[in-house]
């Protein structure tokens, strides 16, 4: 029943903090083996948290992303791979420059393209890692593909496409559903 999640924000502004945690539905066992779609209550994200849920045996990560996420896509489009998702997977509702259905609310797979390490969450200030020019976004550290916060890789990276986005949609305001896509009419 317990899922983790992680403050961009917080981690930005006291590193070695407590990290939170964050509450979420989870299928049974015997759900979760058949591939069941998982409902994530996503209310209680706070602007710039990252929670992780477990799909189909693969981390699914959900960032409520802040004003100054948003605003960095567009910054660092020039410098991405496939900035238009156009070679990347996601499904054709997200295959748009946030990728995603509501832009506030990043889902996608947390598994590098590259050799299937899981990256790891770079804040905006992590710049003397990461290099000046660094506006936050996800590090691999097995072999250095950076993504920003929509997934999307950046150039020069030995991985070669965006994180793949999974199928959901919004069951309310609340409730997201992993692992269906948004139903007709929605
Ligand atoms: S597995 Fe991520 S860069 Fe190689």
């Amino acid at each position: 029943m317990l899922v983790a999640a992680t403050s961009v924000a917080g981690a930005a502004a006291t590193a070695g903090a407590a990290v939170p945690f964050v509450w979420s539905m989870w299928p049974s066992e015997r759900a979760r083996a058949a591939g069941a779609p998982v409902e994530v209550d996503v209310s209680r994200l706070a602007p710039g948290e990252l929670l992780v849920v477990e799909w189909r045996g693969k981390p699914v990560w959900i960032i409520r992303r802040s004003k100054e996420m948003l605003d960095s896509l567009k910054a660092v489009t020039p410098r991405l791979t496939d900035p238009e998702s156009r070679a990347s997977v996601q499904p054709e509702y997200a295959r748009n420059e946030a990728r995603s259905l509501k832009p506030e609310f990043m889902v996608m797979e947390g598994v590098c393209t590259h050799l299937g390490c899981s990256p790891q969450l770079k804040p905006a200030d992590a710049k003397a890692e990461m290099g000046a020019d660094w506006l936050g976004g996800f590090y691999c550290p097995c072999h250095g593909s950076k993504f920003d916060y929509a997934g999307r890789v950046f150039k020069g990276a030995p991985a070669p496409l965006n994180l793949p986005v999974p199928p959901h949609t919004y069951l309310s305001d609340a409730v997201l559903l992993i692992g269906e896509d948004r139903k007709k009419g929605a």
